[in-house]
């Protein structure tokens, strides 16, 4: 089943409001035309509506970065999905692993986000992925495994196809070292394969599995040529129009020769 290429860029703690809404409006113009795939960026949350306001009609969707579980309260310095929401996004980033390293994100506060994106109206773009020590410890089964079925198993089937999953090995975030294509098939499709074994089939067909880690345009079109990489999470080389767009036309292109 053909799954339609999903492309975001995380851009993580950088551009301010006005660096921002110049890198958006840049994105809007170059991807005016497009209807082959799907785009989404993250801001810094104070970014947003910036980016919101200069994406209006663009068909391009924003992100948040993160949320928290509750929608309201005394969490100094928290932005509840809700509020994320109302300020234009679609999206949220949930789990990623520097939210899970440095701030103490556990399986279990994702968990409570992931339900938390849905109750406000957003969809959730789950990040999984292992560590290098665990990957040479051979646990890269058990660590899905474990990450998976604590954010994903208390989700209707319904709502477990709408989320979309981005496989980030640790090692390759920011590294220029990305996982091989051959190493991110063989996640992605033992993540589709868990999803089989959990939820009905039209979950594990919908769902879309993202890449992350070191993408850049020169290693996208190996990577989303791949049956089971549905699309890229990209962090640095989203933060330059330039690139952002070489990766997308990198995929676009691997695509179509791919299919011909
Ligand atoms: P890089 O593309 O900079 O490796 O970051 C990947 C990432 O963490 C996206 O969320």
């Amino acid at each position: 089943m053909a799954r339609r290429l999903f492309i975001a860029g995380n851009w993580k703690m950088n551009l301010g409001p006005a660096q921002a809404a110049g890198l958006a409006l840049e994105l809007k113009a170059a991807l005016a035309s497009n209807t082959a795939l799907d785009v989404a960026v993250a801001p810094v949350a104070v970014s947003i509506p910036a980016v919101v306001a200069k994406l209006k009609h663009s068909g391009l969707h924003v992100a948040g970065q993160d949320l928290h579980a509750e929608a309201s309260g005394a969490f100094t310095g928290a932005v509840p999905g809700e509020h994320l929401r109302e300020a234009g996004c679609t999206y949220v980033i949930v789990g990623h692993s520097e939210r899970r390293q440095l701030f103490g994100d556990d399986d279990a506060l994702v968990a409570k986000k992931v339900k938390a994106a849905f109750r406000a109206g957003l969809l959730p773009i789950l990040c999984v992925g292992e560590t290098l020590s665990q990957r040479q410890a051979g646990q890269l089964e058990a660590v899905l495994d474990q990450q998976l079925s604590v954010a994903m198993g208390g989700l209707a089937a319904d709502q477990a196809a709408a989320v979309t999953l981005a496989y980030e090995p640790v090692w390759a975030i920011g590294t220029g070292h990305n996982a091989t294509p051959e190493q991110a098939q063989e996640a992605h499709a033992y993540i589709r394969g868990w999803l089989r074994g959990h939820f009905p089939a039209f979950v594990a067909d919908q769902l879309r599995i993202q890449y992350g880690g070191s993408v850049k345009a020169s290693n996208a079109g190996a990577l989303l040529t791949q049956p089971d990489v549905d699309g890229a999470l990209v962090g640095g080389a989203s933060l330059k129009a330039a690139d952002f767009l070489g990766i997308i036309e990198a995929g676009l292109a691997a695509r179509r020769a791919s299919r011909s």
